[in-house]
């Protein structure tokens, strides 16, 4: 795992996202999806965030948002403290700042083009002036494809599956970003492979100083990677902090879930109860409430939360740097002395 934090991690946010909310209007009279949902997130420079959740939480949605593809229906993102401009000119010199790596057999490379075409569009669409050779040899080094130049007339197909998703990365460094989003960088790869592809973007926080955040459905891979982790459900972040943290001392029942079925986790995992959670019925108080663990098992009830977890909304966490959750019990556990210390008993 990551274990010491970039030393290039400083406290000013580089991209945040403020009370941001991304809702899609439902199709012939169905009630409005919202998807992401009330989130703040702050990436600082030479900051790896991973941001995780179950499939359809909003991780998608609120990735793209940031990258100004999906424009909030309210919230604001801020990126070196300005807001974003959506104008068209304004947000294609963000996007050469703020790269988007999305996972190769998403279709992210175009199986007739060659490596270095794939590598140079980005430099040809922001009209790149310089030496469109060097920079393409470069970014592919950077990438770990090397010698760069045995890549450059080769085909997708021709490749493995890790070198398409170096391919795809050095099409991102190539425009030498400040910040990388990589949207499941490696649920496609075999273990060994996504080891590597993990390593080279730890190497590139540590080499470049770059900001990343990576999206994933899987909490185990954080661990390898992040030096913060942003846990999603149902549009909001619920727990937020320093992976050592998060991962060693989870407080929200969302994320001892998460880790319970984890290889490495011990002890029974958690069986989530209810239906998959669906954007467009967000249930009253706490969003989680119909499928929690600590509420079925009468855990709430007797810390005294669980009306509260039935019928209280939880505020939307601060995108800082510090330990958050939004959970009653948590709360009241840690008023106690018990929750905040990771001590809550694991239901
Ligand atoms: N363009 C869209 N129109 C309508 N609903 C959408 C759209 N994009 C995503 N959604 C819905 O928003 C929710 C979150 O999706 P997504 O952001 O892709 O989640 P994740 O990446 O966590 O799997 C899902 O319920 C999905 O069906
Ligand atoms: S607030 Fe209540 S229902 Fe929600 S996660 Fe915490 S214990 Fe479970
Ligand atoms: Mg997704």
């Amino acid at each position: 795992m990551s274990t010491t934090p970039s030393p290039l991690v400083s406290t000013a946010p580089l991209l945040s996202a403020e009370e941001l909310k991304v809702a899609f209007p439902g199709r012939r009279g169905a009630a409005t999806a919202r998807a992401v949902d009330g989130v703040d997130l702050d990436i600082r420079p030479g900051e790896i965030v991973a941001l995780v959740g179950e499939s359809g939480c909003g991780k998608t949605t609120l990735a793209r948002s940031l990258l100004g593809l999906v424009p909030p229906t309210s919230g604001r993102v801020t990126f070196g403290r300005a807001p974003l401009d959506y104008a068209g000119r304004a947000l294609k010199a963000y996007r050469k700042r703020v790269q988007l790596v999305l996972q190769d057999p998403s279709g992210s490379l175009n199986p007739r083009h060659t490596v270095y075409d794939a590598v140079a569009e980005g430099l040809r669409i922001h009209g790149y002036a310089g030496d469109e050779r060097a920079a393409v040899s470069d970014a592919l080094s950077r990438a770990g494809l090397r010698p760069p130049e045995r890549f450059f007339l080769r085909f997708p197909h021709e490749l493995s599956g890790g070198q398409r998703q170096r391919v795809v990365i050095a099409g991102a460094l190539v425009l030498e970003p400040e910040l990388i989003v990589a949207d499941e960088p490696v649920a496609s790869l075999d273990a060994s492979v996504r080891g590597e592809i993990l390593a080279l973007l730890l190497r590139l926080r540590d080499e470049l100083g770059l900001s990343a955040l990576v999206v994933t459905h899987d909490l185990g891979l954080a661990w390898n990677i992040a030096d913060r982790v942003a846990v999603m459900y149902l549009g909001r972040i619920v727990e937020t902090g320093p992976v050592e943290q998060l991962l060693t001392a989870p407080q929200h029942p969302y994320t001892r879930a998460l880790l319970s079925v984890l290889p490495e986790a011990e002890g029974e995992p958690v069986v989530l109860a209810g239906e998959p959670p669906d954007p467009s019925k967000v249930p009253s108080g706490c969003r989680f409430h119909v499928r929690c663990q600590v509420l079925a098992s009468g855990e709430a009830e007797r810390a005294g939360v669980a009306e509260a977890c039935r019928t209280v909304d939880l505020p939307v966490l601060n995108g800082g740097g510090d330990a958050q959750v939004a959970c009653h019990w948590a709360a009241a556990c840690a008023g106690e002395g018990g929750g905040g210390s990771g001590d809550a008993p694991m239901t």
